[in-house]
């Protein structure tokens, strides 16, 4: 039998329509983010963390250490790197998003450098980093992943880690359809996706306020493509672990504890 001839595709969007992605994502963002508020204050002042066990011991001690957020949305891994004694840049393409972080860096008595920024064209300032980190649903928004890996990597210092902490591809194109029952609604190797088939995928705000009626367009990145266009920048892969959720596969059953609904990827330059 053989297999489909797919190659993990790593760019699908031509560069000249790069900027009109972010520019059509970033209204998108700005309609939904006054209606996201994250953790409130009292979560971390009464000690909460909005990263996982899993982050922390991926990324370890980040005490003195330079950490850079990349779509940040309104700050929350953000404040808790700052709250663990980093010095924080977080950056976003929603305005909106990044007043709400700075409000909440202010209460909590954090400094964290909230920046208007397309992840895609970082400031050359934006440097010299020892954790590039981005999550749940962060890296979706990349339109293309060779640019995007080759500026986070030359932004790492030596010695420097970038952590991704995404839900799994797979996730992103399974639709569950009852106990142990569930249907492909994405494509794993197409990567461009326009709208949600499945409104569990897009992001969680738009079920209580509906989706934002302007055009947006995110990615779907297979682990073959992300590993691949992290190695190519020369960046070393440490880990690469999956884990499973049961919660993100509602309705599925225990089954859902058979594959995965989260990655947790570390390289190291
Ligand atoms: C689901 S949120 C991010 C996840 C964040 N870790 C959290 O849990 O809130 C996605 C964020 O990506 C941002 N975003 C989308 N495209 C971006 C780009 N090109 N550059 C920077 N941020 C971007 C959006 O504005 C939004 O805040």
């Amino acid at each position: 039998m053989r297999g489909r001839a797919v190659p993990n595709t790593v760019s699908v969007v031509s560069e000249s329509r790069v900027s009109e992605v972010v520019r059509q994502n970033s209204e998108y963002w700005e309609r939904l983010a006054p209606h996201r508020h994250g953790e409130p204050v009292e979560f971390f002042s009464s000690g909460g963390s909005a990263l996982t066990d899993d982050e922390l011991a991926a990324i370890g001690d980040v005490r003195g250490r330079r950490v850079l957020q990349l779509a940040c949305s309104v700050g929350d891994e953000a404040l808790t790197f700052a709250r663990l004694g980093a010095e924080v840049t977080a950056v976003d393409i929603a305005p909106s998003h990044l007043a709400t972080g700075r409000a909440k860096a202010e209460a909590l008595g954090v400094d964290v450098t909230f920046v208007l920024q397309d992840m895609m064209t970082l400031d050359a300032e934006l440097t010299g980093f020892d954790v590039i980190y981005i999550s749940w649903g962060g890296l979706c928004w990349v339109p293309d992943l060779t640019d995007w890996t080759r500026t986070v990597a030359s932004r790492l210092n030596a010695g420097g880690v970038l952590v991704i902490s995404e839900h799994h591809p797979l996730w992103e194109i399974l639709t569950v359809r009852g106990d142990n029952a569930l249907s492909v609604s994405g494509d794993y190797f197409g990567t461009d996706r326009v709208g949600y088939d499945d409104p569990l995928k897009a992001p969680e705000i738009t079920r209580t306020i509906g989706a934002p009626d302007v055009p947006h367009r995110s990615f779907v990145w297979g682990i073959g493509s992300v590993v691949t266009a992290v190695v190519t920048t020369g960046l070393t892969v440490r880990a690469l672990q999956e884990f499973p959720i049961e919660e993100m596969y509602p309705g599925l059953g225990e089954q859902a504890m058979s594959i995965p609904a989260t990655y947790l990827l570390t390289a190291g330059r």
